[in-house]
């Protein structure tokens, strides 16, 4: 059995903008709990390559598997939930929440999205919200960022607001 297998396998994945092969015939299988990086010149195509894997770009041919699914065109907003997420050059965190917020703010379908819920199950949002709470702080010791949970995130280093904030939308 393969105790280390493969969380992401890109099988020759091309893309072309207009007559230019951006990413061309790409391969690469990363493992499971590995931190892989990607070096090349500028204009290689390495933004590209990260866009196609992440839903943000359709490829011309080849196909993205994660977990062993393929996931080639499934769009980004999908593979939130899949566990398979981009991250930007720039932080984009919320400033005017602290880091504890920013980071509560992270988990999908809360129950107290729903106004109907605000009304009627104050309680359900209460108890998700502690859980919530709880995970949020387990992620911030793993930060190291016990001293600034009750931070504000503006106030963070370059560096602290990337490990806080993952969700930018801004390729800088
Ligand atoms: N949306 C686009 N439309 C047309 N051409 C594009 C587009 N995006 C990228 N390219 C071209 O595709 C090629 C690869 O660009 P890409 O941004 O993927 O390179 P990169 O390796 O990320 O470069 P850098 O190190 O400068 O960030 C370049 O020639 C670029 O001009
Ligand atoms: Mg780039």
């Amino acid at each position: 059995m393969d105790h280390n297998p493969d969380i992401l396998k890109v099988e020759k994945l091309t893309k072309y903008f207009g007559g230019l092969a951006a990413v061309s015939n790409c391969s690469l299988n990363i493992k499971k709990g590995s931190i892989t990086g990607i070096i090349g010149p500028n204009g290689s195509g390495k933004s590209t390559l990260f866009n196609l894997i992440a839903g943000n770009l359709k490829p011309n041919s080849g196909q993205v598997i994660f977990n062993n699914e393929n996931i080639t065109e499934v769009p980004s907003y999908e593979l939130f939930s899949k566990g398979l997420l981009r991250t930007f050059q720039i932080a984009h965190e919320f400033t005017n929440l602290t880091v504890l917020e920013n980071l509560m703010m992270v988990p999908g379908n809360q129950s107290g999205e729903n106004l109907i819920n605000a009304f009627l199950k104050p309680s359900l949002i209460k108890k998700e919200e502690d859980v919530i709470r709880d995970k949020a702080y387990e992620v911030i010791d793993f930060l190291n960022l016990k001293h600034l949970a009750n931070e504000l995130a503006g106030n963070l280093s370059g560096g602290q607001k990337k490990t806080v904030r993952t969700r930018e939308n801004y390729d800088g």
